[in-house]
């Protein structure tokens, strides 16, 4: 038994951020923020805008393409770093929207690598026929915990939504996940605060994502380099079998970088991060969307995903889709 993707979606907050806009707030330029990171707009949400309300949007649409009504969903995933709550899980909140009751719902934190390992937990579930309608959504709203004030951060990061719909199938469908992780790093790129410490930075006005920048863009590099080399190892394919990279939009010279890596010329890469930016956990999904429904990804083509982010965490998957 294997999963395969049986529907897509995703949602963007409709206000607009320009590189202009952030001029406004921090010593920057549109030139510096396109040229080092390939970003020129985002999304943001709205005041009072949620994580839930994005996963809500790209979820409803998700089960739409997949031609699946809400009640037929038996296990809800959601990766994010933004929850709406502390508890209960944005899992649940999206389950009570979506009218479902019963089924595990739970969200899982793995920062901008979190849809990998929300699909790598809901493949399992269906691979062991635990779930036979499972919804795996990446929803972040970093915005909302960016220092604007930092320009080495808040030029990067925005807000969206993702999801799949994983059905069971006799051939795969999802082929490998290959999920790492390595806490060594956890200084390197986090949000130094949380309920457990009291919020205290958040009280004193403090808080916000700290990251050395320069620091995770090598190891980035180079932990994606060797992840896309063991999913292939993996399964015994060469590069040229990949029909298209998925990669998180982290920053457009991660991208060309791991794309190099591949032997893949630029034309078979989802490339969204010029008016999404980073949206963390939404990055994978929204990308896989926006390819499907603009018909560059077809039924049948070989795709390869992966991500990084915060602790580290990285995870690739090989999905035929
Ligand atoms: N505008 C203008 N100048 C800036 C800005 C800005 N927005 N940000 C930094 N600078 C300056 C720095 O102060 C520095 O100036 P100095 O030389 O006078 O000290 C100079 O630009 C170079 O700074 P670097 O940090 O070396 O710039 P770099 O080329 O590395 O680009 C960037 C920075 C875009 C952040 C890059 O390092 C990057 O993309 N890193 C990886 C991000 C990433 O992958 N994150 C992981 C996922 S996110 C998650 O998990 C939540």
């Amino acid at each position: 038994m294997y999963s395969r993707i049986a529907g897509t979606g995703s949602h963007l907050p409709e206000k607009i951020l320009t590189n202009a806009d952030i001029e406004k707030l921090v010593d920057t330029s549109d030139e510096w923020i396109r040229t080092r990171t390939g970003i020129s707009e985002r999304h943001v949400v709205a005041d009072g805008e949620t994580t839930a309300d994005l996963a809500e949007h790209a979820s409803r649409k998700a089960l739409a393409a997949a031609g699946v009504e809400p009640g037929e969903v038996d296990l809800i995933c959601v990766a994010t770093a933004t929850p709406d709550l502390v508890f209960p899980n944005v899992g649940t909140l999206l389950q009570d929207r979506l009218d479902i009751h019963g089924c595990p719902a739970f969200s899982l934190e793995a920062a901008c690598a979190g849809f990998a390992y929300a699909l790598g937990v809901a493949d399992k579930f269906v691979r062991l026929g635990e779930a036979k309608c499972a919804l795996v959504v990446g929803a972040d709203t970093l915005t909302r915990i960016v220092d604007w004030s930092d320009r080495g951060t808040c030029v990067l990061f925005a807000d969206g939504a993702g999801a799949v719909v994983l059905k069971p199938a006799s051939e795969p469908g999802i082929i490998s996940t290959h999920l790492h992780a390595d806490g060594r790093y956890k200084d390197l790129l986090q949000y130094p605060d949380g309920p457990s410490r009291g919020f205290h930075l958040m009280r004193e006005g403090k808080a916000g994502v700290r990251m050395k920048g320069n620091e995770v863009y090598k190891i980035a590099v180079n932990k994606l380099g060797q992840l896309v080399t063991e999913t292939l190892e993996a399964n015994g394919i060469t590069k040229d079998q990949i029909d298209w990279l998925i990669p998180h939009q982290a920053n457009i010279r991660i991208i060309e970088a791991i794309a190099k890596r591949l032997d893949m010329p630029m034309e078979r890469v989802i490339v969204t991060i010029a008016t999404h930016g980073n949206t963390s956990a939404a990055s994978v999904p929204l990308a896989l969307d926006t390819g499907v429904r603009d018909g560059r990804i077809k039924r049948g083509q070989l795709l390869l995903l992966e991500a990084f982010g915060g602790g580290f965490t990285w995870g690739s998957a090989l999905i035929r889709y």
